[in-house]
């Protein structure tokens, strides 16, 4: 059986001065009708699955439980974390919380950032996991780079397992000449973020390789009621937990991992120029939210949350106004927007 395990718990810091502490961007509507979070969910409507997990930051329980409660999905449960200590952890958490329930289910770990135009093959990918997770293996889910991108974590195909592939090599997130080397050769995929492996099997790999978060999370669900609406993880516990994410914690480290090919249309909705890119745009690439003039420009997103904001003659920029801030950067530049954020909360 399929345990969705929602990881709802980043800042979306590249997104900002949109995404915020109190409202990061897998609580907005930044694509469609839907607020990420919803749509991750309701992505998998096609198919049989346990009700989902959703592990989030403490302080947005209520933000997820009423965007959960809009969808009508009203059997779930919510992970609350003190504080985030990054994905491993988070899915760590996940895994004994069905454990605890006395089921071993196949954890469909899914990010609350992501794009999926074509839902069929989603699907069909997912049925070809499930194979695969269920004979120990932890699936990935491989996109067909289309660029010597940074952000993404890296899969080198190895030996063919039917439709998919043994993982030959996993590197998160390369520097840039090893990232052009590895999108040069064509034996890569990006790594999608999703994945899907029984929850007792993580567990396993992240003992054999990062056992201080095993320990940690072990303690900070051992007096948890795993059944209520809400779980509260032990506070003290879970702050002593590294911080570290599932790709270098257990993807890069371990010797069971399998990739499955998905072509379905996949966007990591990370920045600014990433919304661009999957937004309709006029006849001169620009794309316009809310009350926006924009004079002889072209390839640009300006999102004006109120009042109006006019550009003259600016080309492949990003403009976002808030009520309290703007933002205005080249759009080749928009990675370092995480920057900002960081010297904000350096000089509070
Ligand atoms: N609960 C919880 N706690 N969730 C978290 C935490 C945390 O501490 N940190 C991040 N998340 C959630 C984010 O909200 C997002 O939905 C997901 O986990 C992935 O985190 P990101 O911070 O967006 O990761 P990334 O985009 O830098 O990298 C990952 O995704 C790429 C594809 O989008 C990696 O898996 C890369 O290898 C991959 O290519
Ligand atoms: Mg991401």
């Amino acid at each position: 059986m399929i345990l969705p395990v929602i990881l709802a718990g980043g800042t979306g810091s590249r997104l900002w001065p949109l995404s915020r502490d109190l409202m990061p961007k897998q609580f907005l509507t930044l694509h469609g009708e839907h607020t990420m979070l919803q749509t991750t969910i309701l992505r998998l409507a096609g198919i049989k699955t346990l009700p989902p997990l959703v592990i989030c930051n403490e302080e947005h329980r209520f933000i997820a439980a009423e965007q959960l409660r809009q969808i009508s999905q009203l059997d779930h449960n919510i992970i609350l974390e003190p504080t985030g200590r990054n994905t491993a952890p988070a899915i760590a958490l996940a895994a004994f919380t069905a454990l605890k329930q006395g089921i071993d289910p196949l954890l469909l770990v899914l990010a609350a950032d992501h794009v999926i135009a074509n839902n069929t093959e989603f699907i069909k990918a997912l049925a070809q996991a499930d194979v695969l997770a269920n004979n120990n293996n932890l699936v990935t889910f491989g996109i067909v780079p289309t660029a010597a991108e940074t952000g993404y974590g890296y899969i080198k195909r190895g030996a063919a397992l039917g439709d998919a592939y043994s993982v030959a090599q996993f590197v998160e997130k390369p520097n840039l000449t090893t990232a052009q080397q590895y999108f040069a050769s064509g034996d890569y995929y990006w790594n999608s973020g999703m994945f899907m492996f029984k929850a007792s099997v993580y567990l396993t790999e992240l003992k054999q390789h990062r056992p201080d978060i095993y320990i940690a999370c072990e303690r900070a669900m051992a007096d948890v009621n795993p059944d209520l609406d809400f779980i509260r993880v032990n506070y003290d516990a879970f702050i002593a937990c590294p911080s570290d994410s599932v790709d270098y914690a257990v993807m890069e480290k371990t010797r069971a991992a399998v990739v499955v090919a998905i072509d379905a249309g996949w966007n990591d909705i990370g920045s600014w120029a990433s919304i661009w890119d999957i937004s309709a745009k006029d006849s001169v690439g620009n794309v316009h939210k809310g009350d926006v003039l924009d004079i002889d420009g072209s390839n640009n997103y300006v999102f004006a949350e109120t009042g109006l904001v006019a550009t003259v003659g600016l080309s492949n920029i990003v403009v976002v106004q808030t009520k309290d801030a703007v933002l205005v950067a080249t759009k080749n530049k928009v990675q370092a927007v995480k920057a900002i954020v960081q010297q904000l909360k350096a000089t509070g």
